[in-house]
Order: structure tokens, then C-alpha cells, then sequence
């Protein structure tokens, strides 16, 4: 059953530290849990059906706030919200029609906005598409939620937006260096972010996301990201490929800490409002030491292939987290170590459901 937008309504769920809560009608539901009043809410997760979008949802259905997803399935997926389909609102749409996003902002309190077209290469072989998606969505998005007076909107940005700036860690204090149509559309977005904040007053945080893994990410397109397609191809038995030498490093971040760290972005003091914020671990791996250890958690010994370099790539990336620290009190939970280990073992029982 898929609820209607307005339809009142009484949930029970459980919060992270076991405490189960009860929420009654739409919205701001107070309740008492362990002595303290927990106020609940009402979150609009733009591509919730994604891979990160999904994780979000999950993880507020589980604490008992109230979600609603819009996503056009472009690269969402539905199986990656079916198993709490009963307990959201499905909204199948566009954030690039402004009508949609009015209409979903209803009652909102906080927007998680995940929606965009993802991959640094899709957006070289289609910068129109993706700037659409990525910018005019975003900005689609932010008018309706100024215009809802939602009460802060987070904004996934990306870590391409350094470019290939040399100076590691990266920190947001640093001048952006796009290197693709991606880089420079949502470093569009995180302009969009401040601005609203500074011009209009909504309050805005954006989250420089640093190549976030995990369970549910489709590595079945040729856009996808490196780590579900390593781990899909050596338990199919096939050699991975690496563009370049493998010598390139990031700062493979898993997606428990991002979903946290969206929440707390919602909730810590206005004093994080209008701030750009990196989302990381604060460490970096390259490709080749990637390989090895899936190879090691899987027993396998599959070399692998090198192809060219892709255009628009960036060398080396690593994150400073002192300013997400600071502002919302993030820190990373989930380290890589542990979060390949989690990865690998999700797609040994899930790989199947994304065959073709
Ligand atoms: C970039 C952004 C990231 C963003 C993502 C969205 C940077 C540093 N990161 O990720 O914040 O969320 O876009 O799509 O800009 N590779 C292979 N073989 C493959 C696939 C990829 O060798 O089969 C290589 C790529 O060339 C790259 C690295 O693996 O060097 C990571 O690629 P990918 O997972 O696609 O992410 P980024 O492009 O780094």
C-alpha cells in the first residue's frame, strides 16, 4: 500500500539504540523515549530509491520518522526500497519538473535531496542530460523548498569539485577545480546551497561526498562505481579492470557513516546552515591495493586488467573531516577495513539480484 500525501496515520519504530517509539498522525509527533522528548519528522528523500537515497530510508523508517521518496527510477531502483514500500510515501517523478517538487514538499520538514545523474563519465557523454538533472533539479528543489519553509535541506555534493588539486587532505577552504561536466554541475549545486541560505534564509548543508560504498549500489552499468563492480567481477570469476595504473587513490567512504552524518546535519545547530562540509573518513587507498583485498576476503587471485586512463579523472583524493567534525559532529563509525568486509559479504547473498 502506498499512502496518499495527506493520509494521518500512527507508526512504531525503533531508534538506533534500541529504544522503540511510537508516532502518531503526519509530522512532529512528540514522544517521550528514555526520558528525553523525541520529535519526530517528516523527510522528503529526493532519489530515495538510489543506492545512498535508499540507505537514508532505511534507516529512518527504522527510527519511525516519516518518509517520502521521489525518484523517476532512472537509475533508482525499486527493489532497493521494497522491503519498506508499506511504510513510506512512493512519489514517481522528476525534480526537474518544479510542479513535482512543490508537491512533494507538503508537509516536509527536512529534504534529503540524492537525486541527480550520477558518474563522472555519463555526464562527459551527456553534459545537457546531467546538467539538467543535477542543476536545474537542484535548483527546482530548492525553490520549493524555500517556498514550503521546509526547515534545511542537505545536499549530496561531491568530492570531484576539488578536481586534482594537489594538496592533500582536501579542505573545503581550498578553490574548486571541476575536471568534468559532474564536478562543475554539483559544485553548481553546492553554490545553489549557499546561496538560498545566504539570499533567502533556508537553511542548507551540503555534504562533499568522497566515493561512499556499500550495500545496494548497481555495478552492472558502465557508469558505475568502482568498488560494486570490483567485488561483482571477481566473484564472477572475471578480472577487474583498472583505468590507468592503479596507482590513483580515494577515500572510500561506507555509507553508514553518510547516512548518519545526514541526519545529524539536520538536526545540529542553525551555526551549520550555509555550510559546505566534507564527507569521509579521512584516508585514502589506491586501486590496486583495492584488488588485493577483495582477492584476500574472497580467497581469489584474479590480476587486474589495465586499461587508459578515463578522461576526467582525478588522481588522488583524500578528505580533512575537521570542518563535519565541527559542525555536526561527525565521526566516521564504519572504517574502509570494515566497511569492504560488509560490502563484500552483502554481495555474496545479493549479487544475484542484479543480474540482467
Ligand atoms: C567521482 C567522485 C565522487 C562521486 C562520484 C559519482 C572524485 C574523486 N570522486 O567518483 O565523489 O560520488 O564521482 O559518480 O571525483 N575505475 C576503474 N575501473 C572501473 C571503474 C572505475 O579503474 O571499472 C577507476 C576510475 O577511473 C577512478 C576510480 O576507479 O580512478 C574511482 O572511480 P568511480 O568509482 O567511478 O568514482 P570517481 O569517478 O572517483
Amino acid at each position: 500500500m502506498e499512502r496518499s500525501l495527506n493520509e494521518p496515520y500512527r507508526k512504531t519504530g525503533n531508534l538506533s539504540n534500541g529504544d522503540s517509539i511510537e508516532q502518531e498522525s503526519k509530522g512532529l509527533g512528540k514522544l517521550l523515549v528514555s526520558g528525553y522528548e523525541h520529535v519526530m519528522a517528516f523527510y522528503l528523500v529526493t532519489g530515495g530509491a538510489g543506492f545512498i537515497g535508499s540507505n537514508l530510508v532505511e534507516e529512518l523508517v527504522k527510527r519511525g520518522e516519516q518518509v517520502r521518496v521521489l525518484d523517476n527510477f532512472s537509475t533508482g531502483r525499486r527493489e532497493n526500497i521494497a522491503p519498506w514500500k508499506n511504510d513510506i510515501e512512493i512519489v514517481e517523478g522528476t525534480i526537474v519538473d518544479p510542479e513535482t517538487c512543490a508537491r512533494c514538499m507538503e508537509g516536509v520538514d527536512f529534504v534529503l535531496h540524492q537525486g541527480a545523474m550520477p558518474s563522472v563519465p555519463k555526464s562527459v557523454e551527456f553534459p545537457v542530460e546531467s546538467n539538467e538533472a543535477n542543476v536545474i533539479g537542484t535548483l527546482n528543489v530548492l525553490l520549493a523548498a524555500r517556498d514550503a519553509k521546509v526547515k534545511r535541506v542537505v545536499y549530496a555534493a561531491s568530492s570531484s569539485a576539488y578536481g586534482d588539486t594537489p594538496t592533500l587532505p582536501k579542505i573545503e577552504t581550498m578553490p574548486p577545480n571541476p575536471m568534468s561536466p559532474y564536478a562543475v554541475q554539483k559544485y553548481t549545486g553546492e553554490m545553489y546551497m549557499r546561496v538560498f541560505h545566504q539570499v533567502y534564509g533556508l537553511e542548507t548543508v551540503a555534504l562533499r561526498y568522497f566515493n561512499i560504498f556499500g550495500p545496494r549500489q548497481d555495478p552492472t552499468s558502465q557508469y558505475s562505481a568502482v568498488i560494486p563492480k570490483f567485488i561483482c567481477a571477481i566473484l564472477d570469476g572475471k578480472q577487474p579492470t583498472i583505468f590507468g595504473d592503479g596507482t590513483q587513490s580515494r577515500d572510500f567512504t561506507y555509507i553508514d557513516n553518510v547516512v548518519e552524518a545526514n541526519i545529524a546535519a539536520c538536526h545540529a545547530s542553525s551555526e551549520c546552515a550555509g555550510k559546505l562540509l566534507n564527507m569521509a573518513c579521512g584516508d585514502r587507498i589506491d586501486l590496486n591495493k583495492l584488488v588485493q583485498v577483495i582477492n584476500e576476503a574472497l580467497g581469489t587471485n584474479l590480476d587486474p586488467k589495465y586499461d587508459p586512463t578515463r578522461v576526467g579523472d582525478v588522481k588522488h583524493s583524500q578528505a580533512d573531516i575537521s570542518a563535519a567534525k565541527k559542525y555536526i559532529g561527525y565521526e566516521p563509525k564504519v572504517l574502509f577495513p570494515e566497511g569492504i568486509m560488509k560490502t563484500i559479504d552483502w554481495y555474496k547473498s545479493n549479487a544475484s539480484q542484479f543480474a540482467k
